[in-house]
């Protein structure tokens, strides 16, 4: 088989001549291909989102040029055949979102992007609220070709700003069938002798207030439905206390707790709040900086990793309850991780 970009990291890793390639990469970086172990099962153009802007898609260009020039008649071979990317393909639901309106917050990057892009595929109405502006404009103008009635309405706001989520709810026009309570940060691993009040204080006011926020919002117009579906995106990090520090691990445990109060108060009035908790997943996502204490501990504990997931795999789980077939599912805090934390 020949490699693209599309091939997984693993693909590369296990072949003769791609192999050594990544290997050389990874060498000029300073690291080893036992690192990559995580991301085998990820497309190698998924590094890029991964690696946070340190690998540029041309570094990856670099890297298929020079496998076709030391294996010439293997790529020429799979162009001929028009290979195919090998793995899981998203797979779209026509019309499944067909009239409905639903609100998506962190709509502009990583796994709120891939949300928002499928809901609208799908045939939804998508009030797309994120703090960049201008990544939400390229969303927008990445979306050529919806289906009729499809949308996608960028509100440029913060979460944790009530004049904002009032604004990114007055978007939605009264009618909210679905909300996806995505944007979040990370902190930087610490523990509680070394946090600092500011990054407790932003990743609470984010993670939790913000999320808060805005289901406090929606639910009068779900409550006057006597419909809606709300999904939060835990983490790990709400099922555990290894996988990140302190703050970020109380603000995802709490956004199990507002998950399973919800689906409570609001399981006889025809709202459903769930959550998914991701595992490892190839984004993009900020890490202020790596604690002195904290992160070290952190560490052996990560190794547990079975697999990363890309963006689009997270959007499969998350779209699934946002959708009316999530029907029988209330207060349930699903692990999308590839199984990590089953080990
Ligand atoms: N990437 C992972 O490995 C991972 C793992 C577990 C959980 N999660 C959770 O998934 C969610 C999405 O993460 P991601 O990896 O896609 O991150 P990301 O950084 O790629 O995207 C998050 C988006 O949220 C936006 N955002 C941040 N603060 C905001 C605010 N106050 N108001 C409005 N928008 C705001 C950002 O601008 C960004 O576009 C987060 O809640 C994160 O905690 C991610």
């Amino acid at each position: 088989m020949a490699l693209t970009v599309h091939s997984t990291v693993g693909e590369w890793l296990d072949h003769p001549v791609g192999g050594r390639i990544l290997a050389g990469l990874l060498a000029q970086g300073g690291t080893t291909p036992e690192t990559l172990s995580p991301a085998r099962g990820l497309p190698l153009e998924q590094l890029v989102a991964l690696s946070g802007g340190k690998l540029p898609a041309e570094a990856l260009d670099a890297l298929t040029a020079a496998y076709r020039a030391a294996a010439p008649d293997e790529a020429a071979e799979a162009d001929a055949d028009n290979e195919q990317p090998t793995g899981w393909v998203e797979q779209i639901t026509p019309g499944r979102f067909a009239g409905q309106t639903v609100i998506v917050t962190g709509a502009a990057a990583g796994i709120g992007r891939a949300v928002a892009s499928r809901v609208a595929r799908e045939g939804g109405r998508v009030v797309a609220a994120d703090l960049s502006g201008d990544k939400l404009g390229e969303l927008v103008a990445a979306l050529t070709d919806l289906p009729a009635g499809a949308e996608v309405v960028p509100v440029a706001g913060d979460i944790s700003d009530q004049a904002d989520v009032a604004r990114i709810v007055l978007a939605a026009g009264g009618r909210i069938d679905a909300l996806a309570n995505v944007a979040g940060i990370m902190d930087d691993m610490s523990a509680i002798h070394e946090v600092d009040d500011a990054l407790w204080e932003r990743v609470l006011r984010v993670n939790l207030e913000g999320t808060m926020r805005l289901t406090r919002a929606v639910v009068p117009h779900m409550l006057e439905a006597r419909e809606g579906r709300i999904v939060n995106v835990a983490s790990e990090a709400g099922l555990r206390g290894s996988a990140a520090g302190v703050a970020y691990t109380a603000s995802k445990h709490a956004v199990v707790g507002l998950t399973r109060s919800s689906a409570v108060m609001y399981a006889k009035r025809g709202i459903r709040t769930n959550a998914v908790a991701p595992g490892g997943v190839a984004t993009g996502i900020p890490v202020p900086g790596q604690a002195e204490f904290g992160a070290p501990v952190l560490r052996p504990h990560q190794v547990n990793i079975l697999s990363l997931a890309t963006a689009e795999e997270l959007a499969a789980s998350i779209t699934f309850l946002l959708s009316r077939d999530s029907v029988n599912l209330n207060g349930a805090v699903i692990a999308s991780d590839g199984g990590w934390s089953a080990v």
